[in-house]
């Protein structure tokens, strides 16, 4: 049974282990005898509070279905699938966090906590780095919008948290780069060989990506990234290889780009 510490800026992980054990596949269930389990230092966390205005429509884009399940589902179980994931966090929007969708305890859900999110995505991460056990050093954040991320992915991105920086997982722009004015007229072109297109996770050392993020809340600093609020306070932040699979599910028009993309092997 997992549990949470109490906050007071919000209500607090909810653990729904109590309430859909059995619904746990044997295959996903962790031995308590399993050594690997004890040195399990790597917590999780999902974002998936937002309200996907730009795709639109009655249900939340995290909620539906693409390559053959529901988005958020995807990345519960790729993290879960790790020995070395303590505690995945899914941070949900308020109306669903005492009443999350059933095909989520279709997981380990004695390594899942429900947080419930903010108004900006970087409000959403904080609440859920603030429910992270005792027992995580290395933080992930991602996207639940990514649906598609790779496990090879994850070993790089861990890999260099674990030496005690910050990680992201990135593209090379391949594309040559125009910077324009509002009327659409090319102002300058812009030097593509050092860009990179940054994607989900991200992984830092636990102390240093909560005092990143408790430096963004007092200063009212919100950033489309983790590794942003890492950066500015001159911590080290260095890109890994990401994947075209890890793209992120923005419109509508990316549900059938993520569903073909799914069937690509990697
Ligand atoms: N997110 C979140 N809390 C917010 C805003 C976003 O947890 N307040 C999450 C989203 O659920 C998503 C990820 O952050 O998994 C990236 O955000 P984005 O792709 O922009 O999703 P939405 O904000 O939901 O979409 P939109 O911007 O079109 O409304
Ligand atoms: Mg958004």
């Amino acid at each position: 049974m997992t549990s949470a510490h109490g906050h007071d800026h919000h209500d607090g992980a909810r653990s729904p282990g109590h309430l859909a054990r059995d619904a746990t596949p044997p295959e996903l269930r962790r031995d308590s005898s399993d050594a690997d389990a004890t040195l399990a230092d790597v917590g999780v966390v999902i974002v998936a509070a937002g309200s996907g205005n730009r795709v639109g429509g009655n249900e939340l884009k995290q909620f539906r279905w693409v390559g053959g399940k529901p988005m958020l589902l995807h990345s519960v179980q790729t993290f879960q699938q790790r020995r070395d994931v303590a505690m995945v966090v899914c941070v949900l929007p308020k109306a669903f966090v005492g009443d999350p969708p059933p095909w989520l305890f279709q997981c380990d859900t004695d390594r899942l906590l429900i947080s419930v999110g903010g108004r900006e995505r970087t409000e959403s991460v904080a609440n859920g780095l603030e429910d992270l056990p005792d027992e995580v050093n290395i933080v992930l954040v991602h996207d639940a919008a990514r649906p598609f991320v790779s496990s090879a992915m994850i070993d790089r991105v861990i890999a260099e948290a674990r030496q005690g920086h910050g990680a992201v997982a990135a593209l090379p722009v391949v594309d040559t780069l125009k910077e324009v004015d509002d009327d659409g007229r090319v102002v300058r072109t812009v030097e593509r060989a050092r860009l990179w297109r940054a994607q989900t996770p991200q992984g830092f050392p636990r102390d240093l990506i909560e005092q990143a993020h408790s430096r963004a809340r007092a200063e009212h600093v919100v950033a489309t990234d983790d590794a942003a609020l890492f950066e500015r306070l001159g911590l080290p932040v260095v890109v890994v290889r990401g994947s075209e699979r890890a793209m992120k599910i923005t419109d509508e028009d990316d549900f059938a780009r993520a569903d073909a993309l799914f069937t690509v092997p990697e």
